[in-house]
């Protein structure tokens, strides 16, 4: 039996485009079923100033593949030396959605990160007055929390009492891996909302470590136990307003992956959306997908939904699906969520 599904054109609140040969080779990939996404700006050197985001929001223009109208949500990156005057008016000009948190160490490129949070006090004070959300990486660097419990305290000694200086700040808590990241969001109504994954919805710990490593599981924060998984699916496939698809797609080269300290990343961006048609019929809920996919980012973020419209088809048949794309830097690995959607997409229109 076919099964055909058309929503309105999906939005991507949190990918990784990277630069140059790599960012030629994976943004058509977003491009095809995305009509915006929120960038990520933890480039070496990072985007930092609104000068910064200028640049890179015309290389990223300057990629897209011909006829694309692809819209990049640029992001500033946070230090303690970001000057609030700045981000004030890379948001003014319309050049800026969001500023991006990292946590000093936390992940791939996050050595710039904020490490003393008082020193960003100012800059936080005026993205609360202008409405600017900031997008945040929830998890604690300490090593001597483990890595398993890195976002579930970071909520403690970190997000909450933030969010308590900076009273009225719009915060997304970027890439939630754990129930206590889905009841913290829950238990707010106003300026709080939360991505997930499409990975983070299909794997546990299990994935990356039982019957042998399997480095292209292995992203930040890392896969937590069933029960977290099963939260996070109950939250995605629930229909709520406060949380939105935010891939996470950070393609890294084989080689960068498969190697005695691989990197953090899952590339998703080709059969996201496939992957979810497949997790949210599954789970009966096909009826939310177009909330999560399309229509709670926009709301958050203040913006009107697209105009235009993806199909999904379930085809009796499966497609053979690749398994790898090829860039001037060496194979990326596309996600494998170890079954097969069944669907793919069959048309989009951008509006
Ligand atoms: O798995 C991840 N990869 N998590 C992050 O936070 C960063 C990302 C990357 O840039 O590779
Ligand atoms: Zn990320």
């Amino acid at each position: 039996m076919t099964h055909q599904l058309t929503l309105r054109t999906p939005d991507d609140w949190h990918l990784h485009l990277r630069d140059g040969a790599m960012l030629r080779a994976v943004l058509p990939y977003s491009a095809a079923h995305f009509a915006r996404a929120i960038i990520m700006p933890n480039l070496v050197p990072p985007v930092v100033t609104g000068a910064d985001a200028v640049a890179y929001r015309d290389r990223i223009l300057s990629a897209r593949p011909a006829g694309s109208d692809f819209t990049p949500l640029m992001t500033l990156y946070l230090t303690e030396e970001t000057d609030a005057g700045d981000v004030a008016a890379a948001h003014a000009s319309g050049l800026i959605t969001a500023v991006k948190l990292y946590p000093a160490g936390a992940t791939t490129n996050s050595a710039s990160g904020v490490a003393d949070f008082s020193r960003v006090q100012d800059v936080l004070e005026r993205m609360a007055e202008i409405g600017l959300p900031l997008c945040v990486h929830g998890e604690v660097t300490d090593s001597d929390i483990d890595i398993f419990d890195r976002e579930a305290v970071f909520i403690d000694r970190v997000l909450d009492p933030l969010r308590t200086r900076v009273p009225g700040l719009k915060v997304v808590m970027e890439h939630i891996t754990t129930s206590q990241g889905v009841d913290y969001v829950k238990a707010h109504d106003k300026d709080l909302a939360a991505t997930i994954t499409t990975h983070h919805l299909v794997i546990n710990r299990n994935h990356i470590l039982a019957g042998g490593i399997r480095p292209h599981y292995y992203c930040l924060p890392v896969a937590k136990r069933e029960e977290h998984r099963l939260a996070l699916r109950a939250a995605a496939t629930s229909g709520d307003a406060r949380f939105f698809l935010g891939t996470d797609s950070a393609p890294h080269t084989d080689p960068a992956k498969l190697q005695p300290c691989g990197c953090a990343g899952c590339f998703t961006a080709p059969n996201t959306m496939a992957i979810l048609a497949h997790v949210f019929n599954e789970d009966g809920a096909l009826e939310w997908l177009e909330s999560f996919t399309s229509l709670n980012g926009p709301a958050f973020y203040g913006l009107p939904p697209n105009e235009g419209t993806i199909t999904l088809l379930k085809e009796a048949q499966d497609m053979l699906m690749p398994t790898h794309i090829k860039t001037e830097d060496g194979p990326v690995t596309i996600f494998d969520p170890g079954f097969t959607p069944g669907w793919h997409v069959s048309d989009v229109s951008f509006g």
